[in-house]
């Protein structure tokens, strides 16, 4: 057997619902999960990322507090994934961290991840690979998304196929059959970020537990419509995203028009239809990208809301759906894990982005070392 690689990613995504962490041996060629841990964001903390993803008051010197207490929660859950996985920290060779997203604007040649990976070297004693996104935008890509390189390497099958994040913003991978031809990547829309934001502004909660919530409501055909105007959607790729674009007073703004067009709409009413919107987005890119794919795999935290995944089965015209854990990867590990891969990627001196996903002049080696 060939002596172990470990790698560790850390992945914090739009959805600001914590960091999932994973251990990953990188010794076959495909990465093997160890271990994962998920640690929420204390309140605190959560709130104060939502706040800097949109301009406000002395936020240099907030997103600079941020990042250190981002740090110090990301060196927290390395230290709760290696005391379970009875691993010491010296037989770790890199830890790949993605950040956290506060603005994404490749249009104006960056994109801003939060994020403090000297205070992670630091505090774990584990070289640290940071700042992944940024070369890819240098070289006139989007920066996003880098998982589709990932899903290439660790689900690719003799048949084409199609790779759903349902993370906080949806993105998809076209993965062509036998690794012959092109992959395609890229944002297809909103995820679970508007599920989120109006479970909290009506119920109060971060999440609507399983879809319960959306599963009680009627699909308004007149705010699906108007959702479904945004023209974003009708982008070719390469595209990406964020809460940039998709955010609750972009929802204020469809709802109010529907609403002046067929009268109130019952809150839950409008959970079923932000539900089927995120399906028909998914479902319409699939159609029009990744005709040959015969079957869709869905990973992220969404795969737990099952109106959502109900409601997916039904846009995929007939391809079975299944998620990840059906090929070994449990769904709220597969980001993380990605970037486990890109950290590794760095340390091999290969590159990690596809210049056909993200629309960069050319691969490039991806990320910035923090040596332990
Ligand atoms: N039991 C559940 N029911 C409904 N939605 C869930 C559940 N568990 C997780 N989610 C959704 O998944 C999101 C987190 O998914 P994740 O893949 O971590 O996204 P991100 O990468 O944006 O952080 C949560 O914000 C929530 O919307
Ligand atoms: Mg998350």
């Amino acid at each position: 057997m060939p002596p172990r690689q470990l790698f560790i990613g850390l992945m914090s995504g739009t959805s600001l619902d914590g960091v999932d962490a994973v251990l990953a041996d990188f010794a076959e060629p495909r990465p093997v999960p160890r271990a994962h841990a998920h640690h929420d964001f204390a309140p605190e903390l959560r709130d104060e990322l939502l706040r800097l993803n949109t301009p406000g008051d002395n936020e240099l010197h907030r997103a600079s507090v941020a990042a250190q207490h981002l740090a110090r929660s990301y060196a927290s859950i390395v230290e709760d994934l290696l005391l379970h996985a009875e691993v010491e920290a010296g037989s770790v060779r890199a830890i790949g961290v993605h950040g956290q997203t506060i603005r994404h604007r490749p249009d104006a040649g960056y994109t801003l991840q939060l994020n403090a990976p000297a205070t992670i070297a630091e505090l774990t004693g584990i070289d640290v690979v940071a700042d992944l996104r940024s070369r890819d935008v240098a070289a006139g890509g989007q920066g996003a998304p880098l998982v589709p390189a990932f899903h290439a390497a660790a689900f690719e099958s003799a048949h084409g196929r199609v790779v759903v994040n349902l993370g906080g913003i949806g993105n998809l991978t076209c993965l062509p059959g036998g690794g012959a031809g092109t992959v395609i990547g890229f944002d297809c829309g909103p995820g679970n970020v508007l599920l989120d934001a109006w479970a909290m502004t009506h119920l109060g909660e971060p999440i609507d537990r399983d879809g319960r919530w959306a599963g009680s409501g009627q699909v308004n055909e007149h705010l699906l419509a108007a959702l479904l105007d945004e023209p974003y959607l009708a982008l070719p790729p390469p595209k990406s995203t964020g809460r940039d674009l998709f955010n609750l007073p972009w929802l204020q703004r469809h709802l109010s028009g529907a609403v002046a067009q067929s009268g109130p709409i019952a809150p839950q009413d409008v959970q079923a239809t932000l539900s089927r919107f995120t399906a028909r987005t998914i479902g319409d890119a699939i159609a029009l990208n990744c005709r040959d794919a015969a079957d869709v795999i869905v990973c992220g935290g969404g795969t737990r809301n099952q109106t959502l995944m109900r409601m997916l089965t039904d846009e995929c015209s007939g391809r079975p759906v299944r998620t990840s854990s059906e090929l070994g990867i449990a769904p709220e590990q597969v980001e993380a894990l990605a970037f486990a891969w890109l950290a590794h990627a760095h340390v091999m001196r290969l590159p990690g982005n596809l210049p056909s996903v993200t629309g960069a002049r050319g691969h490039r080696i991806l990320g910035a070392l923090y040596p332990a």
